[in-house]
């Protein structure tokens, strides 16, 4: 068993990954094949849908979940990672989905500016080798939005947007980070130009993820419905708060 949050068994079956469906999943599928049509290979390939109406995936050998956060501490790890990223906004260009395919929370097509972005790049939906990320994962999420919040995704939780107790306590951080020069370094290996507006983008991002889960949740679908009973999105409006509070910390 790879993972058995109550709503979400996802196991392994040999050199497969079995994953309950989402209501949106055929979007989702049509994604993973373009992947493999143009050869991207750190996603899983989508091989079907299995007796139990499961979909399977292509297992991904290496090191993924909470081993992630120990990958990005160090500059490699975490410029590997941009530079992943990057590739999979060029890998996704081209792909225009068919009308009509859903998506988590937003049922519009991808508009002019925007692709189909991973919506969950964070380094626990990586698959690692060592400090070299060769998987992407959990596709779930992915959204029509524009590559760069996908970029703004990541830096909340890899540069982080996180306290000094949290990232020594709980991100594997011996100290607490220089998070500025993190911020530049993945900025700068993705191949931005210039972090000018990346702290609002984070913000943004932050909002409309929760904006997200809180549709979901209306729509009762799990985890996001849990999230709200127990009080957890109220975590994400405290993180919100943060990132406004600390933007000193992120920008020159
Ligand atoms: N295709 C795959 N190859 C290898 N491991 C996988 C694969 N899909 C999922 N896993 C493992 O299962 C865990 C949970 O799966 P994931 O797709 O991230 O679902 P979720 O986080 O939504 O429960 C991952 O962190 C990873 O360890
Ligand atoms: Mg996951």
């Amino acid at each position: 068993m790879l993972q058995d949050k109550p709503h979400r068994l996802v196991v392994r079956v040999g050199d497969t990954v079995r994953r309950p469906r989402q209501p949106w999943s055929a979007g989702v599928h049509e994604l993973l094949l373009h992947l493999e049509s143009i050869g991207f290979r750190p996603a899983p390939r989508f091989l079907g849908i299995d007796e139990q109406g499961r979909e399977i995936l292509s297992y991904v050998d290496g090191e993924s979940g909470a081993a992630g956060w120990a990958k990005v501490v160090e500059d490699d790890g975490l410029i590997a990672m941009a530079r992943l990223l990057r590739d999979y906004h060029e890998a996704v260009r081209g792909f225009r989905p068919t009308p009509g395919a859903g998506w988590a929370g937003r049922t519009e097509p991808p508009r002019a500016d925007e692709v189909i972005c991973h919506g969950d790049f964070g380094p626990w939906n990586l698959v690692w080798h060592g400090s070299r990320p060769v998987g992407v994962l959990d596709w779930d999420y992915a959204w029509p939005a524009r590559p760069i919040q996908d970029v703004a995704y990541a830096l909340e939780y890899v540069a982080p947007f996180r306290d000094d107790e949290t990232c020594v306590r709980w991100l594997a951080f011996p100290e607490p980070p220089d998070r500025r020069r993190r911020l530049e370094l993945f900025a700068e290996a993705y191949g931005l130009g210039s972090t000018d507006g990346l702290v609002d983008e984070v913000i943004g991002q932050q909002e409309a993820v929760w904006e997200r889960a809180r549709l979901l949740a209306g729509r009762g679908h799990q985890p996001q419905a849990e999230w709200q009973a127990t009080g957890f999105l109220d975590t994400t409006a405290d993180r919100i708060r943060w990132s406004r509070a600390h933007r000193h910390l992120f920008e020159a």
